[in-house]
Formats: C-alpha cells, structure tokens, sequence
C-alpha cells in the first residue's frame, strides 16, 4: 500500500517513519511510504506556502497552488491515488472503520494543514475526503496523518506479527477491550482473576468476553447501539445490565 503525505514539516513526520509498526510494514516491503515538502511545490524566491486571509482577519491561510501542484506531482510520478485525504478539525471524525476501509486501498495521499487553516478550494478541488481524529485542534495536521496513517498501516496483513492480536483488538468488533494480566500473579496486593490461571479455556473465553462487555457498557455505553453482537453477548449484557440495576436498588 502507497502513502504520500504532503507536509511543511517532513522531518517531523519522517522521524516517526524510523520506528514502530509503520517502520515494520515500510521494511517487510508492505508499505511504501513517501513525505513530500510542501515547499519544494513553491514558485516563489521565499517558497511561500501561505498568504493573509481575504476579508482580513487573524492569521495566515495556506495557499491552495503549491498543495495542488503536489498531488499533481503525485499522481505522475506515483500514479493515481484512491483518495487525497485533507487533515482538519472540520472533517467527518476518523474512526475504525474508516481504518479498515482505507486499509483497503491501494495508494491514500494524507495532505497536513497548518496555519488557521487552508485555502476553501484545496478542499473542493484537490481533496477527496476530509477526516478530523478528534474535538480538538491541533497545531496542524502532521500527528493527525501519522495517526491514520498507523491505524492503517497495522490493518494490512503482515505489517503486525500476530494477525490475531489486530483481529482481537479494542474496537475491532466495535467493543472496548478486555482487561490484560502478565506475570506476576499479585502486583502490590492486586491479583489477576482466577479464572485466568485456571487453564479453562471456555472459561477464559466467556470472561473476557463478558469483561469487555461491561467495560464498554460503562465507559462508552453509545459504541453498544453500533456494535455488532452474537447471542451470547446479547445475553451477557442482559444479564449485566440487570445486575447493575440490582446493585443500584441496594444502594
Ligand atoms: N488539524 C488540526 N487539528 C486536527 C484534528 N483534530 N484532526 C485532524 N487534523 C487536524
């Protein structure tokens, strides 16, 4: 899978490159991963990539030719991308299964804005999605691209050792993840639940199916209308839900 990730800080993001998952699939030859400075797509003696605001105004906008003319460089060297993605606190917000759609793909550009924020018509003219990771504002879209690009990256087959601790993960079945116990058996008076030194494996399958449940019910009760349940865990959260309120009619 191809990524280009058109930046004003490429040290930035190609620092992150050495290290971690992505390093891993960029090794194993599974992504081919390239960082493009926005400045090298200047025309001006002062490589300027952004301009003040029509209508006046606080701050600088980027301007929409040189993040044009890079994707136009893109697409003839790299050929053509599936989607040019546009990095802003204004996209819809990435989530899951916007990780396992793109993993899908065969080549995504990643566009970073900075400043307050971008020309309207890169949006229009040169993106074909834009995605936000979240309610807050970052200095820019830098962190923002390596997060997707990391969400992805570890769903190509390959890229992660073990496929089953991807296929296992929080949120791959639209569920919190269970709860994790390494040795030593008790840690400053706290001990891993019995059941899981038992050998059982039926057991140990059913608790932290359960576990999972009741973490998500708690923490984010919403992710449960959109969660894909089999029987068994209708009838788990069933039977939490109901527990639940018999401890709060005791309270
Ligand atoms: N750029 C600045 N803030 C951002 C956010 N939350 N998501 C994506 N890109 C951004």
């Amino acid at each position: 899978m191809k990524f280009d990730i058109v930046t004003i800080f490429p040290r930035m993001v190609e620092a992150t490159l050495a290290d971690g998952v992505v390093a891993r699939g960029i090794e194993r030859g599974l992504l081919d991963v390239e960082v493009h400075d926005l400045r090298d797509h200047t025309t001006d003696r002062h490589r300027s990539v952004d301009d003040v605001p029509y209508g006046g105004g606080p701050g600088m906008v980027m301007k929409p030719e040189p993040l044009a003319r890079a994707v136009r460089q893109i697409r003839e060297r790299r050929g053509d991308p599936a989607t040019v993605i546009l990095l802003t606190p204004q996209g819809r917000r990435f989530t899951q299964a916007d990780a396992v759609r793109l993993s899908t793909l065969k080549h995504v550009v990643l566009l970073c804005g900075r400043y307050e924020g971008m020309d309207e018509r890169v949006r229009t003219a040169v993106a074909t999605e834009e995605l936000s990771i979240g309610d807050y504002v970052l200095s820019g879209g830098e962190l923002a691209a390596l997060v997707v690009m990391d969400a992805v990256g570890r769903l190509i087959p390959g890229v992660v050792g073990d496929s089953r601790s991807v296929e296992e993960d929080s949120f791959a079945r639209g569920l919190l993840d269970y709860p994790h116990y390494t040795r030593p058996s008790e840690f400053e008076g706290s001990r891993v639940p019995d059941v899981l030194l038992s050998g059982h494996h039926e057991e140990v399958r059913r608790w932290r199916k359960r576990a999972a449940l009741r973490r998500t019910l708690e923490r984010r009760p919403e992710l449960l209308d959109a969660a894909a349940l089999d029987d068994e865990e209708r009838a788990m959260l069933g039977e939490i839900r109901r527990e639940q309120e018999r401890d709060h009619e005791r309270d």
